[in-house]
């Protein structure tokens, strides 16, 4: 039916499916608006980008996010620049994806870099796109989620491209401890596109077509004159293996957007709130006697402790964090009935679980994390002491160190600790101890708990005896069989309230439960600061 107009200059009308009119025309233009949107760099460009092995900046949203949940924002946003003949290229959307929608039904906030658009370069308008979702995440509490795949500053806007990337840098600082910011590097991720990832809790990185550098290649081999390649200097692999700036790889796109996913469902949406809980049909009283054979007879002998965290957490499922940086410390999300931990263990397979530098600086970052969001710390203990040697002395073990025990010593949500065998010195106090103010702690029977091992402890107080021995091996080996029973053993500890119970290794999972339970509603302050400082 046609319907009778009161506007002057219009001449087709239909009627929608509900009855109303609409005016044909300016859908037709909205209808081209959006396809000239959603085209970002053209048919040509999104050829090369798929040549070049990588998913749109749209198509990716799509993968994230549960799906028809997207809602675009700033989609006809266009750049002002007008040097360099850039008023001839004003694209819509202006290089960057951004709006809301929904993962495993849980509303989060992105922005999507279009490298198809002037190589996802960041101006002026598109740092405001990236802004506005940023500060709707905070104000309705919400994760922001980065896909980045990007040339860095846009170089025809100038000190306009840098301010964009500062306004953005600014609300990564204030979004920090308040809601969950992640980042993923699909693509190159150059110059200024670093720092803002570097800003946020997580990064992870594609392998092979992922790379992240402050400079690229063609910069290191005009200022240094050496010749290196992307993957070489800022590739997946470099930076979750020697830098520590990628807290995850992934094989490819989808694999990385599975990965983000299961790592939101372990995290609440913001600092008021806990972690989902997820139901489980993993028994929480459930007694795992393998446990009591788990530790080497040996005690310089190695094992695997992941499989003391599979064996003791709900279903043996483990998101591990930055699983090929720092070997000798395990840190990674898991469940407890159903309720997130954050699990931080020593492990004995690389440095005999020693603590380093490297190793600090991972578990004491992993630690604020799941303090600043809520995470119980679960905290599994088998640590010879800090690695000794002029190497680690002179890298800063004091100052990387200290970290931990900041970190530690910081947190205020419910914290439960196991000594499963070594339990020695700094490292100890460190590792979730009583004096690092963990809630509740245990120890298996031959756990060892003291200032140091006992091969040093009575090299040291028991020098001049063993000198003047007359069979030396004989009185050492008596020396350090008094020492064990005297001090080392975990009743020594525990007789002085250092240790809440000594307990069969086949009632951990049920003990760890009941102590997470009973605290489920702790409370605990430290004095009102503007901030501490921690020894960075
Ligand atoms: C403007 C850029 C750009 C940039 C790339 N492009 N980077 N345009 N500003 N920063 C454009 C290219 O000119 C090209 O345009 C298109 O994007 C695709 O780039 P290609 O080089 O053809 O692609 P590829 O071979 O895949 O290489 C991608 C790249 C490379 C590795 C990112 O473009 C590159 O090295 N770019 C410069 C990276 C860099 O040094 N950035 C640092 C900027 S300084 P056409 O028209 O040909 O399609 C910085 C500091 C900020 O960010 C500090 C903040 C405080």
């Amino acid at each position: 039916m046609i319907v009778d107009s009161p506007a002057e200059d219009i001449h087709f009308y239909y009627l929608s499916a509900s009855g109303g009119c609409m005016r044909e025309r300016t859908l037709k233009k909205l209808e081209e608006m959006n396809q000239a949107a959603e085209e970002g760099g053209g048919k040509g460009k999104i050829e090369e980008q798929h040549k070049k092995g990588k998913l749109t900046a749209r198509e990716r949203v799509a993968q994230l996010l549960d799906p028809g949940t997207f809602q675009e924002l700033d989609k006809f946003v266009t750049h002002r620049a007008t040097e360099f003949g850039m008023e001839k290229n004003r694209p819509l959307g202006d290089g960057v994806v951004t709006g809301y929608g929904m993962i495993n039904g849980r509303l989060v906030y992105l922005f999507s870099h279009d490298f198809t658009v002037l190589g996802g370069s960041l101006g002026e308008a598109f740092g405001k796109k990236v802004v506005k979702v940023m500060d709707l995440a905070m104000k309705n509490g919400a994760p922001i989620i980065g896909l980045n795949d990007s040339g860095g500053a846009r170089i025809q806007e100038g000190a306009s491209s840098l301010a964009g990337y500062s306004e953005i840098f600014f609300r990564n600082t204030l979004a920090s401890g308040v809601v969950p910011q992640i980042s993923a590097a699909l693509g190159p991720s150059a110059g200024g596109a670093v720092y803002s990832p570097a800003l946020t809790d997580f990064i992870v990185m594609v392998k092979g077509t992922g790379s992240m550098f402050v400079t690229g290649p063609e910069v290191v081999k005009a200022a240094l004159g050496q010749d290196i390649s992307f993957e070489e200097l800022g590739g997946a692999e470099v930076h979750a293996r020697k830098s520590g700036v990628a807290h995850f790889i992934t094989s490819n796109e989808q694999e990385c957007f599975s990965l983000l996913r299961d790592l939101l469902s372990y995290l609440p949406q913001n600092n008021s709130e806990l972690p989902p809980t997820l139901k489980t049909k993993d028994p929480p009283e459930r007694v795992e006697k393998s446990l009591r054979e788990i530790i080497p007879d040996d005690a310089n002998k190695a094992y695997d402790v992941r499989e003391i965290v599979k064996k003791v957490v709900d279903d043996a499922r483990l998101l591990e964090v930055h699983a090929n940086w720092a070997e000798n410390v395990f840190v990674g999300f898991a469940r407890m009935d159903g309720e997130s931990v954050g699990v931080v263990a020593n492990q004995p397979l690389f440095l005999s679980g020693a603590l380093d530098s490297t190793a600090s600086v991972k578990a004491a970052r992993f630690v604020r994390f799941c303090d600043a969001f809520n995470i119980p710390i679960v905290t599994i203990v088998d640590v010879p002491g800090y690695m000794p040697g002029a190497d680690e002395e002179h890298s800063g073990v004091i100052r990387h160190g200290s970290k931990l025990l900041f970190a530690y010593c910081e947190a205020t949500v419910p914290k439960v600790t196991v000594i499963t065998r070594k339990a020695y010195g700094g490292a100890y106090c460190a590792m979730g101890s009583k004096f690092s103010r963990a809630d509740i702690n245990y120890a298996w029977p031959e756990a060892e708990i003291a200032v140091m091992g006992p091969e040093g402890a009575v090299n040291v107080i028991f020098r001049k005896e063993i000198e003047g021995a007359a069979d030396k091996e004989a009185t050492r080996k008596a020396l350090l069989k008094d020492y064990r029973e005297t001090i080392t053993n975990p009743y020594f500890a525990a007789s002085r309230g250092i240790i809440d119970d000594v307990i069969d290794p086949a009632v951990t999972r049920p003990k760890l439960i009941s102590a997470l339970t009973s605290l489920r509603k702790k409370k605990e302050f430290r004095p009102h600061k503007k901030h501490g400082n921690i020894q960075l």
